[in-house]
């Protein structure tokens, strides 16, 4: 029997969270949910991973994990939520640590902030291997984006995190603490080893030529039609198109509120004396 997958597209951040399940066992894992977070008023919401609680209840499902692709930039992680309402244990790529020891400087972290990863229930290797009920799974580190992306399979289901997206999309910059375009490269390249028929999951969609939102494609059409990483094109072509993108795009609005928090695990910051939590906004800094 197949992985079975469902999306649920986070509107505010363009970002695809999946639900995925074993049929035999109702065993499932959650990648990358999203907390709403409105960075004008400060307020934090829990109305989307809510609709992905509700359908883990309704499937009578059993949340084994709670993976995250990366420590991403645009959206608050809703993983802390999310395993105190169904359990899991959360994970993430073992290169988490150069990403917690590259931001605990820039954000002056209290200094018993650690960086070796332990904010976190497990830090996969590259390749490591792991079981969905009945389902094989395995983890492909895909650095590049940043130091620590992920892509995991599921079954026959790939979810990429940030390095590739839809064939119109293209691929994701390069250019935060860590990033490398070259890195990416050889990355993507790895993905695309696997066999055609791969069904591939995005982890953003931005709609490009105002088409509606999608979400799945396949590693054979990634190879015949994504724009920057199609078959033909080499690492040079690539890296060059890929620096010279990133040099005018901007900085994403939630990048410093979201690693300060996914950084640790998607826990906020803790309180001040006064028992509110503040994020930090470096000024000048990066
Ligand atoms: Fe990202």
């Amino acid at each position: 029997m197949s992985v079975i997958v469902q999306a649920f597209f986070h509107q505010d951040s363009n970002t695809w969270s999946y639900l995925v399940s074993d049929p035999a066992t109702k065993h499932a894992l959650v990648i990358d949910p999203v907390l709403d977070y409105d960075p004008k008023s400060g307020r934090t919401g829990t109305s989307s991973i809510g609709k992905i609680a509700d359908a883990i209840a309704e499937g009578g499902l059993r949340l084994q994990w709670i993976l995250e692709t990366h420590a991403h930039a645009d959206h608050l992680s809703a993983a802390p939520w999310l395993q105190a309402r169904c359990g899991g244990r959360v994970g993430i790529g073992e290169g988490i640590r150069l990403v917690q020891a590259a931001f605990k400087p820039i954000f002056n972290l209290e200094a018993d902030f650690a960086t070796d990863g332990s904010q976190f229930d497990h830090l996969f290797a590259d390749g490591e291997a792991f079981a969905l009920g009945t389902i094989e799974a395995r983890v492909i580190a895909v650095p590049g984006h940043t130091s620590d992306s992920v892509a995991y399979l599921v079954g026959d289901a790939l979810f990429v995190g940030d390095s590739i997206f839809m064939p119109d999309g293209g691929t994701a910059r390069c250019d935060f603490p860590g990033g490398d375009a070259a890195m990416l490269y050889r990355s993507i390249q790895r993905l695309l080893q696997l066999p055609d028929a791969t069904r591939l999951f995005v982890c953003h969609d931005y709609g490009p030529g105002g088409r509606a939102v999608a979400h799945e494609t396949t590693i054979g059409e990634q190879r015949r039609a994504n724009i920057h990483v199609r078959d033909g094109v080499d690492e040079a072509s690539f890296v060059a198109m890929r620096e010279a993108r990133d040099a005018g795009l901007a900085v994403p609005v939630l990048m410093l509120p979201a690693v300060q928090v996914n950084i640790r695990a998607g826990r906020l910051p803790p309180p001040d004396e006064n028992g509110v939590r503040y994020l930090k906004i470096p000024l000048d800094a990066l």
